[in-house]
Formats: structure tokens, C-alpha cells, sequence
């Protein structure tokens, strides 16, 4: 669906209009578009506090772009890069007060207490005016369970706030991120900054996410990191779930696109243009569990990646709402998701190093007028992840979950105009996102070197003000 404020807003007359009027300016998103994942492209600067222990790594994955890199001359990402392939120069601060910076990377993982966060202020300060159109910032932190004092907890703690509020001030389309990485989960950064630091995450902001350890440290051709992995979307006939199916197969995988079997045209129609398989099938059929299960081991010998997509609305207000209202929103959306896992898990038809990789909504964390079916599916997906993150972790196969907000598609579509005008605006890229948006978290969480994200939940709702 089209925005046509997005594109009045940003013409020449529509812009000085809204100028003057003070009306939200929502910018144009940069959106990836070729093969493989890249960084965004103009100049990096680096920075750290005194102690902090992830530059080395960062400068080693850094290295592996070809965008020019800076750090202020005073700081220790020089010494540490030192140790790394990666060139950075130092930048004097009338540089940094003159040049515009595309990513900027700072590893906080040393602030040790409340006092060590003025340093966020002293890195920050100079270049927030500096910070490019569609930026993208990362701020790296220790988690903060994992910390050696309690001193330590409550400053990396802080961080968090600290992001999401960057996150609100770097607009024009930029983003801010906040990345906890568990101590023996360094080497997990890599999929997660280059996500990050990329135009794949264009309606992504002012998030944390936590990487543990894990024993898989898959190497990856970023290229096509999915090569040769097989994964189940489910409602993959259209809205997110045909593009979620769509960017797997861009990055690689054998796609098998399931849905309703009415719905089988449109899935065989996908299915051709991605060079992947259909699978008409009601999940909420008793037996869909075993089909679907049998379906993958015969043809496929099992799963790489499922991704619970499939998901319905059948809003009214708790008093309006029939029993059969509340239970087809609760069964499509969580109870057969449920079940298709206990199924595949029971039949060991998820492989190793494997995804589960659900879809919620910021309707499950914020609650919704009229939705208290819906809602109570969305936060229900958010406790399945959280409450299988670790066991399944063990068993080699992580679980997360995206949260979109509001998104362009049929079902947003079907919302009365001011309702949809207000979850349009209401969040700080002023838009709805794209099905892409949406697809794209999901290819960094389904990737084989994301081994360390496990119940997360990542909302992709360009920070919506609802339940932030
Ligand atoms: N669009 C948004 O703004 C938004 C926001 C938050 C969350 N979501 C979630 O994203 C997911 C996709 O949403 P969308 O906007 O693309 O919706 P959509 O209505 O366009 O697509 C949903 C798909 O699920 C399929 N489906 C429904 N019941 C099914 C069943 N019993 N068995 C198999 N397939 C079934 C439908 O046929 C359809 O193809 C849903 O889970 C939705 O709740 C969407």
C-alpha cells in the first residue's frame, strides 16, 4: 500500500508546506537492494571508553568494508585496531565537527560505574550534528547479568535508556542500536553489527538485543549467507510473509511457502518466482502438526528455519467479542504455533545449528483497543520464545521474535483511515514500514552466524511511541 503523505511530504512544494504548517516530515527510508549483506555505505568513526574489550573485534569485522574509518585521536580504538588489518585514522576534533558519518560504532562494555557514562557524553556530544541521513549507530555493551559488580550492572544498565533516547534524537532516517554481548560471545558479533550497520534495518530503532555464547561459530559467505538451507514460512502467500519468503530465498534458501489452501495460487505463483515449494495446509487443522512435520523429512529431510508468520485479526472490544472470535485469533496465532513446534521437535526434523523465528506484534507488548484476542496471541508468542529460549538453545536450535508495528500490507489496509493515518505517524520515522522491513530482521536472526541471539525480541515498528 502507498503512503501518499510520505510522497507529498517529501516534494518540493509538499516540503515547505509541512515546514510551515509543522507537520511530521517522514524522510525516505535506504532500503537494501542488491545481494548479500553490506554496510551502509559513507565514512565509520569508532569509539571507545577507556576499558572496553570489544574494539578488537569490532576492527576486525570493520575491516572487511571499504568505507573510511575514523576514531578521535586521543582514543584507544587506534591501539586497538592496531592489533587488526583495519586502517583508521585519527580525527582531530574540527574534523569530526566537519565530516558526516555514515556508521559510528562505540563499545561502552567498559563503563564500569554511573560515573564512567559521561564518556557517552564526551564521544557523542561533538558529532550528533555530524551523523549522516540514514545513519546508523551502535552502541556495544556488556550484558548486564553477566557483569562482574553490581556498579557495573546499573551503568550498562543505563545504556539502554541512553540508546532509545539517541535513538529519537538522530533522525532524518538514521537509527541507534544497542547490542549487549555476554562475556565468551565475542566472536558472535559479526551477523548482528553488520545488520545493524546496514540499510537492512531501515525501520529498526533504538532496540537492544543480547548475544550469548554458543558453541556455533559458522563461518558464513555473506553473499548468500542461507545457501543451502531449507525453511517453512508459514502465510506465505502474501503481506510479510511473502516477503519474508522472498528475502530467504534472495539470501539462499529453499523456501517452503505455506498457507491456507485456498490461498494455494497465489503460494504456487510465489513458490515459481523464488524457485521454491508450496505447501497448501490450514495450520489449525489437528493433523496440520504431522503433515507439515512429514512434509519436510520426506521431501527435505528435515529444517533449517521455520518462520511463524501466519497470523489474523478478528478485532472487537472484549464486551462485542464471541467466544469463536477469541479462539480462531488465539489458534491460528499461538496455539498451532505451539503445537508445529512440539511436533517438529519431537520428530528431531529441526537440524542442528536450526531457527525458530516467530512473529508477534508491539500490540502484544503495548495492548490494543479491540484486540484483546489478538493481543493475548501476541504476547503469548513473545512468553513461547522466552520460555524455550535456553532449553532449545541447548539442544543447538535458537528461538526469537520480531514485533512489528505498523506495517503496509492487506491486513493494516483493512484499518479505518484515521486509525491508520495515527499508526503511521505515531513513531519516529513519521511512516509504516515496508513487508521487506519485516523479512529482513528475520533473514539476520535466521542467519547461520546468529547463533548467539536467542530470546530476543526485536520490535520492527521504526520505534513506535505505543509500549515504548
Ligand atoms: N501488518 C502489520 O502491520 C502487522 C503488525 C504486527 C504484526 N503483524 C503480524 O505479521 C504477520 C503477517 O501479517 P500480514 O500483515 O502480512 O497479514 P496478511 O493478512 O496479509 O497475511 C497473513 C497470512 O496468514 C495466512 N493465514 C491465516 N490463517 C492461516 C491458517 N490457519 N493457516 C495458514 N495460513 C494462514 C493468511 O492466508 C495470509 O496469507 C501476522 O502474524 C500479523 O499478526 C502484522
Amino acid at each position: 500500500m502507498s503512503d501518499p503523505y510520505l510522497n507529498f511530504a517529501n516534494s518540493p512544494i509538499g516540503r515547505s508546506v509541512i515546514e510551515r504548517l509543522g507537520l511530521p516530515h517522514p524522510p525516505v527510508l535506504e532500503r537494501y537492494s542488491t545481494h548479500g549483506s553490506v554496510f551502509s555505505s559513507g565514512s565509520c568513526l569508532l569509539g571507545m571508553s577507556s576499558t572496553g574489550t570489544l574494539m578488537t573485534h569490532v576492527a576486525k569485522i570493520m575491516a572487511a568494508q571499504d568505507n573510511p574509518v575514523f576514531a578521535p585521536d586521543n582514543d584507544s580504538v587506534l591501539k586497538a585496531a592496531l592489533d587488526t588489518e583495519l586502517n583508521v585514522r585519527a580525527a582531530s576534533l574540527e574534523l569530526l565537527s566537519k565530516e558526516k558519518f555514515k556508521t559510528l560504532v562505540y563499545d561502552a562494555s567498559g563503563l564500569s560505574d554511573t560515573t564512567a557514562l559521561a564518556d557517552l557524553h564526551r564521544f557523542f556530544h561533538p558529532v550528533m550534528r555530524q551523523i549522516a541521513e540514514c545513519g546508523r549507530v551502535v552502541i556495544l555493551g556488556c550484558t548486564p547479568e553477566k557483569t562482574a559488580s553490581s556498579a557495573q550492572r546499573t551503568a550498562q544498565r543505563a545504556l539502554e535508556g541512553f540508546t532509545r533516547s539517541l535513538a529519537k534524537e538522530v533522525r532524518k532516517g538514521a537509527t541507534a542500536q544497542l547490542i549487549y554481548v555476554s562475556p565468551g560471545a565475542e566472536n558472535l558479533m559479526e551477523s548482528t553489527l553488520r545488520f545493524f550497520l546496514s540499510p537492512r534495518c531501515a525501520y529498526v530503532s533504538g532496540q537492544a538485543v543480547t548475544i550469548n555464547t554458543s558453541e556455533h561459530l559458522t563461518a558464513v559467505d555473506w553473499k548468500a549467507p542461507l545457501q543451502g538451507k531449507v525453511a517453512l514460512v508459514t502465510g506465505a502467500s502474501r503481506g510479510i510473509g511473502a516477503a519474508i519468503a522472498e528475502v530467504l530465498a534472495r539470501d539462499g534458501a529453499h523456501v517452503i511457502g505455506l498457507d491456507i489452501p485456498n490461498a494455494a495460487m497465489d503460494l504456487q505463483a510465489l513458490a515459481q518466482r523464488i524457485g521454491g515449494s508450496s505447501l497448501p495446509l490450514d495450520i489449525t487443522d489437528y493433523q496440520a502438526p504431522a503433515q507439515l512435520t512429514q512434509f519436510v523429512l520426506q521431501h527435505h529431510h528435515g529444517l533449517d528455519i521455520i518462520v511463524h508468520n501466519a497470523g489474523i485479526t478478528r478485532d472487537k472490544t472484549l464486551a462485542r467479542m464471541n467466544q469463536d472470535l477469541w479462539n480462531q485469533v488465539l489458534n491460528v496465532n499461538l496455539i498451532s504455533e505451539e503445537r508445529i513446534n512440539d511436533a517438529l521437535l519431537n520428530a528431531e526434523a529441526i537440524r542442528h545449528n536450526g531457527r525458530i523465528i516467530c512473529v508477534s506484534s508491539i500490540s502484544g507488548i503495548a495492548g490494543n483497543l479491540g484486540q484483546t484476542n489478538y493481543s493475548t496471541s501476541k504476547a503469548g508468542v513473545i512468553g513461547l520464545v522466552q520460555s524455550h529460549a535456553e532449553a532449545y538453545a541447548k539442544a543447538g536450535i535458537t528461538i526469537n521474535a520480531v514485533a512489528p508495528g505498523f506495517i503496509e500490507t492487506q491486513m493494516t489496509a483493512a484499518v479505518p483511515l484515521a486509525i491508520r493515518e495515527v499508526g503511521r505517524r505515531m513513531n519516529s520515522m513519521s511512516q509504516g514500514g515496508l513487508p521487506v522491513d519485516v523479512a529482513e530482521a528475520i533473514a539476520w536472526f535466521a542467519c547461520p552466524a546468529s547463533s548467539g541471539l536467542y530470546g530476543n525480541v526485536l520490535r520492527v515498528c521504526g520505534q513506535s511511541f505505543l509500549g515504548a
